[in-house]
């Protein structure tokens, strides 16, 4: 029997939800109703801003995850179709609401507030060998969200090693606190790590950023670690690798880490060396943080 081509260069799994970005207050006051500067609805999710990006980078990509059957789950799926994204592996829910994160910013304050919903509800059988078997390469974006996960995620990704993908992964901040959750046996599995650099320190408890790469290129094959204005540091059996930031006016950062993965894994699935990878990255980075939200700059 010959083997079917995939039909999609990448098959993103993980959160699918919509950011509501507000503007002028980073703070509530109990009893009093404050004025904001400007609110916007957008597509957030870390997971979803990746696979939102990389099919406006031209790559063929398919986003697996769930949502909840209303409003915000209607309209991350018509931002996704509006990109070009493939959603036959998205799946929707009456048992849950979607998830939905309220991003509050004033000046160069922002504090972040998420409900989890149907973020939370990804299990590894959602991950089926007929959506894997569509794609060259899997990508798990909000690691630490995807509590539903955490236990089937190392073989998910070895699943999908066996299956001939190349896989990689985004851990986000820890929201519990905890660090761990199983994400060692998740990046045995994994080629790409992209963590950002105060979430590489936690996951050592590390000092030092080198240090931090060195340790967690031990167990994922090649280390991203994104720095924000300035840049990222790449570490595989290679060596090192260091790439600057261009100098941009930086309006937002939400969905600059996501981006950035999109940018690396687009040039990744082109066949490009490392080098070309991570400044495709740190481009696509330093483009996103040029207007509010994570997804404008690509539209
Ligand atoms: N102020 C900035 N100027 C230029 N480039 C930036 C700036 N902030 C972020 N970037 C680019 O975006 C990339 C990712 O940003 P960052 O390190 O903030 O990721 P992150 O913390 O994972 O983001 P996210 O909030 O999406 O999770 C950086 O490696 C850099 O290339
Ligand atoms: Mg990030």
């Amino acid at each position: 029997m010959t083997k079917r081509l995939p039909s999609l260069d990448i098959l993103v799994a993980g959160d699918v939800n919509a950011d509501l970005l507000i503007n002028g207050q980073a703070r509530f006051e109990q009893g009093k109703e404050l004025l904001l500067d400007d609110a916007t609805l957008t597509l957030g999710g870390s997971s979803s801003i990746t696979a939102f990006n990389l099919a406006r980078l031209g790559v063929r990509t398919g986003m697996l995850g769930w949502v909840g059957a209303d409003a915000f789950g209607r309209f991350v799926r018509e931002r996704l179709e509006e990109a070009g994204v493939d959603v036959t592996w998205l799946r929707e829910t009456r048992a849950m609401k979607s998830g939905l994160t309220i991003w509050a910013s004033s000046g160069a304050r922002k504090a972040g507030l998420t409900y989890p919903g149907t973020i939370a509800r990804l299990r590894s059988r959602d991950v089926t060998a007929e959506a894997l078997g569509c794609a060259r390469h899997l990508h798990i974006g909000a690691y630490f969200l995807l509590g539903g996960l955490h236990r089937g995620a190392g073989a998910v990704l070895a699943r999908a090693r066996r299956l001939g993908l190349t896989t990689s992964l985004d851990c986000n901040w820890d929201p519990s606190g905890a660090w761990d959750s199983g994400i060692r046996a998740a990046l045995a599995h994994t080629d790409l790590f992209f963590p950002n650099e105060p979430e590489a320190l936690r996951l050592t408890g590390r000092r030092n950023v080198r240090a931090a790469a060195e340790e967690l290129a031990a167990l994922a094959r090649v280390v991203a670690v994104k720095r924000g204005a300035k840049g990222a540091l790449v570490h595989s059996k290679l060596g090192w690798l260091e790439v600057k930031a261009p100098r941009v006016r930086a309006i937002d950062t939400t969905g600059a880490g996501d981006s950035f993965n999109a940018g690396f894994l687009a040039a990744y699935l082109e066949g490009k060396d490392l080098e070309a990878c991570a400044e495709r990255g740190v481009a696509a980075g330093a483009l996103a943080v040029t207007r509010v939200g994570g997804t404008p700059a690509f539209v």
